[in-house]
């Protein structure tokens, strides 16, 4: 298997973990041998692969503690290189997995002035959208068609990508996301004399959020793999709260909480898990 865009942090193991309970359940069931599994973690060069192969022995020792270290042999690997062209040779995956990463475009699309902003907002300039979302389905394409070269037929793929709703919020007002609010913050650096003004309208995010239909349309065009499940999930954006201190909160503590927390931009977005097919 292949997670693409493992990053570095807490979240890179757990694909794998979630895989090997699911190999581990089923073979239970089939009264089988569970199997060799070889996963490759896959980012971009830049990506601190140094410090997950450091922190590999404790997360087999965790593995080992709570599944008792019935699972098969794990063999696992770095692929660094973009998730936008080739890794792997022709027909040698079997499951391809990605969360989260789909967003980071492979670059700035060309785009008109976006005055003020950092990337899209409400008051965008249509061609603005539009260039935005042309770059989207290129590296989208892009990654379908060589997932599709790499994985085997009856392989399975699961991408959860960061999304938007069309009415993104449910009394239907616009809620602005946490790059339009990066966005006000360097207006205000503008004002104060802080940062120049051409160089916070020259500045774009390589990122695209797409909505449900943007992301199924390209598959269908792409034409390599069926969709068999899509669900939308909301995340909040005081999610990164504990459950337990959350009630107990007035709106202003929870703001100034989320406010600090390197997780606040996971915020009110929606979440797509897509189940492809090749
Ligand atoms: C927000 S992190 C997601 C980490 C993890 N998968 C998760 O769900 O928490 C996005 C990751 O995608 C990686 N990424 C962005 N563009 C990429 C590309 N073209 N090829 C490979 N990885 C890429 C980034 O370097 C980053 O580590």
């Amino acid at each position: 298997m292949a997670d693409m865009g493992c990053s570095s942090g807490p979240n890179t193991f757990l694909p794998i973990w979630e895989v090997m309970e699911a190999i581990d359940e089923t073979c239970r069931k089939l009264n089988r041998k569970n199997p060799i599994l070889q996963v490759f973690l896959n980012d971009l060069p830049g990506n601190d692969f140094n410090s997950i192969f450091r922190s590999l022995p404790s997360f087999r020792k965790k593995l080992e503690e709570e599944m008792g270290g019935e699972f098969g042999p794990c063999f696992i690997a770095a692929m660094p290189g973009s998730f936008y062209g080739r890794l792997f040779p022709p027909r040698s995956l079997h499951f391809v997995h990605s969360s989260y990463s789909l967003h980071w475009l492979s670059e700035v699309p060309e785009i008109p002035l976006n005055k003020g902003n950092i990337y899209l907002v409400e008051t965008s300039p249509p061609d603005v959208h539009k260039a935005y979302l042309n770059q989207f389905e290129k590296d989208f394409t892009a990654f379908l068609r060589s997932r599709s070269e790499e994985m085997i037929p009856g392989g399975c793929m699961v991408l959860t990508i960061h999304g938007r709703d069309e009415n993104n919020d449910s009394s239907g007002n616009h809620s602005p996301t946490i790059w339009e609010f990066l966005g006000m913050m360097l207006n205000d650096m503008v004002l104060e004399g802080l940062i120049e003004e051409s160089k916070l309208d020259s500045f774009n995010l390589p990122i695209y959020v797409a909505l449900a239909e943007e992301v199924k349309d390209v598959i269908r065009a792409e034409r390599s793999f069926t969709i068999t499940r899509l669900e939308s999930f909301h995340v909040s954006w005081d999610s990164c709260i504990d459950d337990r201190c959350r009630d107990t909160m007035d709106k202003y503590t929870k703001g100034k909480y989320a406010a600090k927390q390197e997780s606040t931009w996971k915020h009110s977005r929606v979440h797509s898990p897509i189940m492809l097919f090749p």
